[in-house]
Order: structure tokens, then C-alpha cells, then sequence
């Protein structure tokens, strides 16, 4: 369950404490006697530990000394996972509650630390009888005496874990529950939760717009397809023009007739982490009031093979009218994006950002650490987008989208085929999509860091939630950078 951060005005008789320092030269006074502050330095200094715990009769008192990483990033991320380890301590304890002592004014490496212990208590336990194993941990209190605007932001914090926690959970539904269906009835009660409007497109609806590329997927399908739109619209929004997310909504991805084989089908429930990111990063943005206006798309089916389903060699016609040659059935998820970028035209977007577990190509290029990024006008955003990758550790590199590799995708019957040479996957993917759109755009291929089969860190096994603290960050940096407005609404 989602431990809620807050502030608390308490630094002593508590049942478990962190402190937070980036030296131990000066511990609080009235916490540690002079012998125990002596060991503390000690196992720090000879044994080299950054985690120090203590045990007082039924408490627990850890110290936490910040790593020396020059970069900031990198020293937030190594507060998120050290988080995340006292975090696991304490619920092997059973504990309820911890307050993080922010001795030495490290405000915002404080709140990583808490970000790092909220995001790591997440578990999916809805099929679970036994719940003998459930993280207890429930409230993460931080005492401050250097009240600052850092540090009053825990309170997106929450709502960007609470975002996250439902992204992970809709990634982490097979989909025995989880159809297209299912998946935007979950978006809508998203908007009924925070208030953003949520229109589902079904199967009828999409015939009528032609979108050749959903309905060509699901055609092996017994469940329809769906689309759902989400508009957060504020009346005071920074821009006139949408921002767009595009997520690929494929609630499992068996290869259609060109069947996955071995082990490589086993996680693809997870194929529709992109339009779970989508919606929620909207829902946080929602729920924060951040006046900026966000529109999330998310075309969503299952691909399976079936009487009816696409065989390699059909010609599908698209939403927009351009037609493309199904060589690999394997293929689908740039079908239905195609079909969802050509609609997002009508919005006329400011800029408009795709998230997709779409090629393995991407996974053999960069693994989970990150994911692959590829821009088409808008360079800008993409430089912004890459910093926010790094503030938050959800990482983009960026591969090119010249024009030689459209060359990949031409097809001698088609305007294009649907697959490429065997070289480039990644990036033939994107050249791909880019034919279907006309705005500022980027593509973000997250098949690599949306699934994790093994845990790392605070990103446990399964769905990771990638791209909702992303987006979250990059919409909130708009806002914090623009002159006149208030820094944080909360402080
Ligand atoms: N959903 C997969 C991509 C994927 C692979 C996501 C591994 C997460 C982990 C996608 O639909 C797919 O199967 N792509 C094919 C494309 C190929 C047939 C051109 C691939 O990457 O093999
Ligand atoms: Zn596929
Ligand atoms: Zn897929």
C-alpha cells in the first residue's frame, strides 16, 4: 500500500527514525549519546557503510549518510534506492510509521529518500490469499526545521506516487482481467477520481473513423477494441494548444499469427504499459491542478491469432487514409499508434509525446536502464524532456530519425510495410510512426524499463510505471519556469 508522506513537527519519542545527513560530524544533540555517535562514525568510516542501523529496545534509529556523487541526479537516485533499502528494514520490523529527520537542510536528497521508500512499498497483492508478506509500512512523516519550497513539495510527491502505484497496478492485471474494455472502464474511473473528462471510442465508433490499424490488430480478437481520450483542460492554462501522450494499449501481445514463441510472450500483459503512463501521468497532472492542458490517447486491443486475424501480406488502409503492407503481425503495436497519431492532428498539439514498449530492438540497444528516444521538430522538448529523464531517473537516449532510414520501411505494394530490414528496429519503428505525423513530436520506445522481471530498487518486479514521473516532471518544470507564476502552489 502507498505510504502517505507528510510533515511532521515531531523529532522526539518516536518509534523509528532516519536521519538524513551528508556528514556525521554533527549528529542532532539530545538524539545519540557520545558512545553511540562513536559508532556510528565508526561503521561509516571503517566499514564503509552509508546506512547505519541502530537498535533501541523497540526502536529502530537509522542514519543515512548521502553519498559524495557530484551529479545531482545522481546523488537523488542513490537517496531513492538508499530510501528503499531502510524502507525494506522496516517493514522486515513491521513498522507502521517513520519519520525522516532532515538534520542538515539536504531538503531535497530528504525527499528522495522518502520518494525512494514510498515507490519501493509498492506490491500487487490482488491475487493473493496469503497476506502474510504485505509491506506495513504506512505513513513516512519528515521533520524539518528548513521549511523551503523543496521541501513543501512532498505533496506532489503523493500524487505522483499514487499515480504511479495505479500505473504499475493496470500494468501488473493479466489480462483474464484486464481487456481493452476493462482497461477504459479503469481510465474512466481515473477521470471520475480526479476530475479529468474521459471519453471511450468503441469498436463502432472506430469503424467509423476508419482506423484501419486498431481494427486490423483486433481482428483476431474475440474482445473489441477501444480508445480512450482524457482532457485535462484547465481554465488557466499556460498553453492554448494541447500537450499530447499517445500510449500503446496492448493488453497482451501474443504476435497475432506470427505467434511469440518460448519465453518471449511471458510479460506481455505489460504490452500496454505506454497508454497505462498516458492516462495516469494526465491523472497526476489533474490531480496537482497544474494549469497546463494535456490530452492522453490510448488506443487499446489485445493481439492474438484467430480466424479472422491479420496473416503477413494484408494491406491495412489507416486513419488517415495511407495504407500499409502487414509483413509481421508481430508488429501491431505502431499500427494502432499510427491510427491514434494521425488522430491527434485534429487537437492541432503543441507537441505530442508517444510511449510504446514497441520494438525488443530496444531492449538489445540500452536494457531497462532506460529507454529510446526520437524526436521529429522538436528538438527543444526533446532537450527538456532528456533533463526531466535525468531528474527523475526515467532516462531517454536519443537515436536519429534521418531520413535514409524511411528507406527501411518502403514497401513494393503498400505506401509502407510494417516492418523493417532486421537492422535499426528501433529507430524504423519511429520512422514509422513520424508518417503519421505532422506537430512537434516525440517517440519514446519503452519497451526496455516498463517491465521488470527481476526487482531494481524501488522499481519492483513488474510493471515499473515508467514515463508517469517523467511526464509529471516535464509538465511541472513548464510551469515552475514560467515567470510571474508562483513557484509551488503549495508553499
Ligand atoms: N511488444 C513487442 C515489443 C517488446 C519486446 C516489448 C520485448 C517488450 C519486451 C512488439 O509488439 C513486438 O513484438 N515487436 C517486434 C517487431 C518486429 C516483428 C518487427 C519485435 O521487436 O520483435
Ligand atoms: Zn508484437
Ligand atoms: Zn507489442
Amino acid at each position: 500500500m502507498l505510504p502517505v508522506i507528510s510533515i511532521t513537527s515531531r523529532s522526539q519519542e518516536i518509534e523509528n527514525l532516519v536521519l538524513v545527513v551528508n556528514s556525521l560530524k554533527a549528529l542532532p544533540e539530545g538524539v545519540f549519546t557520545a558512545s553511540e555517535s562513536s559508532y556510528i562514525r565508526r561503521q561509516h568510516k571503517e566499514l564503509k557503510k552509508d546506512i547505519i542501523p541502530y537498535n533501541r529496545l523497540e526502536n529502530w534509529i537509522y542514519v543515512y549518510v548521502i553519498k559524495d556523487e557530484k551529479s545531482v541526479p545522481k546523488r537523488l537516485e542513490a537517496c531513492r534506492k538508499a530510501g528503499n533499502t531502510v524502507g525494506e528494514m522496516l517493514n522486515s520490523q513491521k513498522a507502521l510509521n517513520v519519520v525522516i529527520f532532515d538534520h542538515q537542510a539536504n531538503s531535497s536528497e530528504t525527499l528522495a529518500f522518502a520518494e525512494g521508500m514510498a515507490l519501493g512499498n509498492y506490491q500487487f497483492m490482488k491475487y493473493k490469499s496469503d497476506h502474510e508478506k504485505e509491506n506495513t509500512l504506512r505513513r513516512i512523516e519528515i521533520y524539518s526545521e528548513f521549511i523551503n519550497s523543496d521541501i513543501s513539495s512532498y505533496e506532489y510527491l503523493n500524487i505522483v506516487n499514487e499515480a504511479v502505484y495505479k500505473c504499475r497496478d493496470l500494468i501488473n492485471e493479466p489480462v483474464s482481467y484486464l481487456t481493452a474494455t476493462v482497461f477504459a472502464r479503469e481510465v474512466e474511473k481515473l477521470g471520475k477520481n480526479c476530475g479529468a473528462r474521459v471519453e471511450v471510442m468503441n469498436k463502432k465508433k472506430l469503424e467509423a473513423l476508419q482506423m484501419g490499424g486498431i481494427l486490423g490488430v483486433n481482428l483476431g480478437s474475440h474482445e473489441p477494441p477501444t480508445f480512450t481520450v482524457m482532457e485535462w483542460k484547465p481554465e488557466d492554462a499556460l498553453n492554448k494548444k494541447p500537450i499530447v501522450f499517445v500510449g500503446k494499449g496492448v493488453v497482451f501481445d501474443s504476435g497475432g499469427m506470427n505467434l511469440k514463441t518460448g519465453d518471449s510472450m511471458m510479460n506481455m500483459k505489460g504490452d500496454m504499459s505506454g497508454a497505462a503512463a498516458a492516462g495516469l501521468a494526465v491523472y497526476g497532472i489533474e490531480k496537482a491542478k497544474l494549469p497546463v492542458y494535456v490530452i492522453g490517447l490510448m488506443p487499446a486491443t489485445d493481439n492474438r491469432p484467430g480466424t479472422m486475424a491479420i496473416v503477413p501480406g494484408d494491406i491495412l488502409k489507416m486513419h488517415n487514409g495511407m495504407t500499409v503492407e502487414v509483413l509481421n503481425t508481430d508488429a501491431e503495436g505502431r499500427l494502432l499508434l499510427a491510427d491514434a497519431l494521425s488522430f491527434a492532428k485534429k487537437y492541432k498539439p503543441e507537441l505530442v509525446i508517444d510511449m510504446a514498449t514497441l520494438t525488443g530492438a530496444a531492449v538489445r540497444a540500452i536494457g531497462k536502464f532506460a529507454c529510446a528516444g526520437m524526436q521529429a521538430k522538436a528538438p527543444e522538448e526533446f532537450l527538456e524532456l532528456t533533463d526531466s529523464g535525468f531528474s527523475v531517473n526515467e532516462r531517454i537516449v536519443e537515436l536519429p530519425m534521418w531520413d535514409e532510414y524511411a528507406e527501411l520501411i518502403k514497401s513494393e505494394l503498400a505506401d509502407m510495410k510494417n516492418t523493417g530490414s532486421g537492422d535499426a528496429g528501433t529507430i524504423s519503428a519511429g520512422k514509422f510512426l513520424e508518417k503519421f505525423t505532422d506537430y512537434p513530436y516525440i517517440h519514446l520506445d519503452i519497451a526496455g524499463p516498463a517491465f521488470l522481471d527481476k526487482a531494481d530498487s524501488y522499481r519492483g518486479i513488474g510493471g515499473s510505471g515508467f514515463g508517469v514521473r517523467l511526464l509529471f516532471d516535464y509538465v511541472i518544470k513548464k510551469v515552475w519556469n514560467q515567470p510571474r507564476k508562483k513557484k509551488n502552489a503549495f508553499a
